[in-house]
C-alpha cells in the first residue's frame, strides 16, 4: 500500500501540490487525472523522491519513506516511468530497461 497524505510541494514560491492525498493498493490501478499543468508529475516526483516536499508523509507498506532518497526508494519497488523521451539516446531498447536494474540485486535482474 502507498499512502500520500496531505503533502505540500513548492517551486521557489509558487505553490505546486496544496494538501494532496491519495492511496495505492496492492494489485489495483490508482490513476490520477487532471488537465495540464495541476500537479501530475510533481506528485510522481515527489513520491519517488526526485523533489523534496515541504510537508505531508509518504508511507509506503507501512513505513515513512518521504526523508528517503530516490535509490533506496527504488530498492523498495517505487520506480516512475516519464512521458515524453526522458531515455539514454545512445542506448539500446535492452541497454535503456536494464538501467532499471542498478537498486537491484544480481538475482533480481530479470526483464
Ligand atoms: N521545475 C519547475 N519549476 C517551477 N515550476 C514548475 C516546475 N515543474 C512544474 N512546475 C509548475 O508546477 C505546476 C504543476 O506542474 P506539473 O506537475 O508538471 O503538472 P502536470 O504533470 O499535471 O501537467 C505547473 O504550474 C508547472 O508550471
Ligand atoms: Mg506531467
Amino acid at each position: 500500500m502507498l499512502k500520500v497524505k496531505d503533502i505540500n510541494l513548492y517551486y521557489g514560491a509558487a505553490q505546486a501540490l496544496r494538501g494532496v492525498s491519495l492511496s495505492a493498493e496492492p494489485g489495483k490501478v490508482t490513476c490520477v487525472l487532471g488537465r495540464n499543468g495541476v500537479g501530475k508529475t510533481s506528485l510522481l516526483r515527489a513520491m519517488v523522491g526526485q523533489y523534496p516536499i515541504a510537508s505531508g508523509s509518504i508511507m509506503f507498506d507501512g513505513a515513512d519513506i518521504s526523508g528517503l532518497k530516490p535509490y533506496e526508494r527504488a530498492r523498495r519497488g517505487i520506480g516512475f516511468v516519464p512521458q515524453g523521451r526522458e531515455i539514454f539516446p545512445l542506448l539500446t531498447v535492452e541497454e535503456n530497461l536494464k538501467t532499471g536494474f542498478g537498486p537491484l540485486k544480481r538475482d533480481d535482474r530479470n526483464i
